[in-house]
């Protein structure tokens, strides 16, 4: 699972139109200390997750192996030998209707953004789905989430629903949309 692409900026390192090999990958636990990394940036700016306290390695790893490769992967992409990102897949609903919509959520450490990192982790989701059993993809993001919202847009999802108000950050109100794209 590899593509090149067009690297624009990794932060105040400017390597326009380099070429660089982004390989994407199941997660082994040896990625988790970065993959927690990631996430603790990503809790700690308040636009990105309902989670709002840090986690930790220790803690994260019952949720670690309770994804497989063949059932609810974690995929990370690897970037300059680095860990820029990752993906995870979860059941969206228990009931065995709903089998085949799963959630995902993309994380992209911030060294890494706007490289297309996102992009391609969710262009894997929509086209390996399938042969993990997925019909519909599901993602679960604040509405004030605009970068999110952004790529969710442009990899094809669409705003299937809005829950108003139905998360409390800091004290404020957050609105929850769903975005969905069938496979
Ligand atoms: C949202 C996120 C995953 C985007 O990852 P990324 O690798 O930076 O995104 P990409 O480089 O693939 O961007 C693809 C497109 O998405 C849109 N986009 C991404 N970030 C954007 C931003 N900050 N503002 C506006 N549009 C944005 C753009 O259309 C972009 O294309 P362009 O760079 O050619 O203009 C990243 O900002 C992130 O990790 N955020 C924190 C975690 C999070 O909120 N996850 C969502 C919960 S599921």
């Amino acid at each position: 699972m590899a593509a090149a692409f067009q690297n624009k900026s990794h932060g105040s390192q400017q390597t326009t139109a380099a070429s660089v090999e982004m390989k994407i990958r199941d997660a082994t636990e040896a990625d988790l200390p970065a993959i927690i990394e990631i996430h603790n940036t990503a809790i700690a700016s308040r636009i990105s997750t309902a989670q709002l306290e840090p986690v930790t390695v220790e803690g994260q790893r019952e949720w670690f192996h309770a994804h497989s490769p063949t059932q609810y992967p974690i995929w990370v992409a690897e970037l300059e030998g680095a860990i820029a990102g990752w993906l995870s897949f979860r059941e969206f609903l228990p009931r065995c209707a709903y089998q085949g919509t799963v959630e995902l959520s993309v994380y992209v450490s911030e060294k890494f953004r706007r490289c297309g990192v996102g992009k391609r982790l969710l262009q894997e989701a929509i086209a390996r789905g399938p042969q993990l059993g997925m019909h519909s993809l599901v993602g679960l993001i604040f509405g004030h989430n605009e970068p999110s919202i952004a790529l969710f847009h442009l990899a094809g999802f669409e705003c299937w629903g809005l829950l108003p108000g139905v998360a409390r950050v800091d004290e404020s109100p957050r609105n929850l949309t769903i975005f969905g794209r069938h496979l």
